[in-house]
């Protein structure tokens, strides 16, 4: 079999398990928003799906996601998911001969768009207490050079849960000013840090924002996003996207519905979600070698250190596995430093993070016996 199909075979599998706790991906699983649910089933019955959408979205939703950054002026194109707005992004302004700079650890798949647009990768080391687990601007400074298009900056950081500063903020868009950058700021997981600065506010002509409403509002499955910039970058943007006949129909209405519920919405699922990590911050603390290197965590999910406890990420996550628990091997994010660490998503039910707490010592002790896991992505 081909690696593609090992790997869509493996998703498969996780996504028919019965009763599986998803707690590998930072997807959302409390239960839906009675007035997001209604605004689905409202959408079906009036059988709105017929139609296409708008290219760039509903026009109320464009403007529902500019509203809730607060980016006055700027201008939004609604995507099948944030993973499509960096994938135009990348498309549109890597190019090669050119420089792509982000973070290691970070999200990986827009270095796999920008490389395919025959860009180069530049990748600045932030793991480690020696860096705080942080990028500063004197390193991002050191890679960027004339030749950086775009620099990439997931905030907060997936998988470290770090988020950067208003002073940083302005430090990295001087940076991309005086190169000429574009910056590509993915806020994916803003809505859960207690502060969030927007690099638009400081370098509007050239900051593009990534938005998300698979992780705050628990949409992940129904693929919808935002990418939002200057009416001249949507302007260019928007004349040959990957899909331009509309985001589905169905998810733009939940995604609308949401934004209306989101102040009474959010306060909650942050509390929830920082209860569970206070859980499995206690649990990990009984684990000899076992730690959490950012806590909290400014997102929805942390990062759980194994090497000092002698247990390779992969053992443990197929240890879980066979329990009903997914979680992530570190190798996804980083080759680098990928063995040392899981993470663990946390806006999940109290009871599936209550079951990863009961159950570590022991897929610790089963973990040590699991010497060849199967292939993971
Ligand atoms: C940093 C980051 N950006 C984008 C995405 C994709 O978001 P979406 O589901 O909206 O495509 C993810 C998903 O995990 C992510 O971690």
């Amino acid at each position: 079999m081909r690696q593609f199909e090992v790997r869509n075979a493996h998703f498969d599998r996780l996504f028919n398990t019965p009763g599986l706790m998803w707690l590998g991906q930072n997807t959302n699983h409390f239960p839906t928003h009675p007035s997001v649910a209604r605004a689905m089933a409202d959408c079906i019955a009036g059988e709105e799906f017929h139609a296409y959408a708008p290219p760039a979205g509903f026009e109320a939703l464009r403007h529902g996601i500019v509203a809730d950054l607060g980016l006055d002026g700027a201008s939004a194109l609604v995507t099948d998911g944030a993973v499509e707005a960096l994938y135009l992004a990348c498309h549109a302004f890597g190019a090669p001969g050119s420089t792509f700079v982000t973070t290691d650890p970070g999200w990986k798949w827009p270095m796999h768009f920008a490389r395919a647009a025959g860009a180069t990768i530049v990748e600045i080391p932030i793991y480690g207490p020696e860096h705080d687990f942080r990028l500063s601007p004197a390193r991002l400074e050191a890679a960027v050079d004339e030749r950086t298009r775009i620099i990439y900056l997931v905030d907060p950081n997936n998988p470290l849960g770090v988020c950067y500063t208003e002073a940083e903020i302005r430090a990295f868009t001087d940076i991309a000013r005086r190169a000429g950058a574009y910056f590509i700021h993915d806020c994916t997981y803003r809505h859960f840090a207690d502060s969030h600065t927007l690099a638009a506010t400081f370098y509007p002509e050239r900051t593009i924002t990534i938005y998300s409403f698979s992780k705050w509002l628990g949409l992940a499955g129904l693929r919808v996003g935002a990418l939002v910039a200057s009416p001249e970058i949507i302007e260019q943007l928007a004349a040959a996207p990957p899909n331009n006949l509309g985001s589905n129909v169905l998810s733009q209405r939940a995604a609308l519905a949401g934004l209306a519920v989101k102040d009474e919405w959010m306060p909650e699922i942050n509390r929830r979600q920082r209860r569970n990590q206070a859980a499995i911050h206690a649990a990990v603390a009984t684990v000899p070698g076992m730690t959490i290197p950012v806590y909290p965590s400014q997102a929805n999910f942390l990062v759980v250190e194994c090497i000092d406890a002698g247990i390779t990420p992969e053992a443990l996550c197929e240890a879980y596995r066979a329990s009903g628990i997914m979680i992530r091997q570190g190798t996804y994010h980083t080759p680098a430093f990928g063995h040392r660490f899981v993470k663990v998503s946390t806006t999940v039910p109290e009871g599936w993070a209550d079951a990863f707490c009961a159950e570590l010592p022991q897929m610790v002790e089963r973990a040590r016996g699991i010497t060849a896991p199967g292939p993971l992505f």
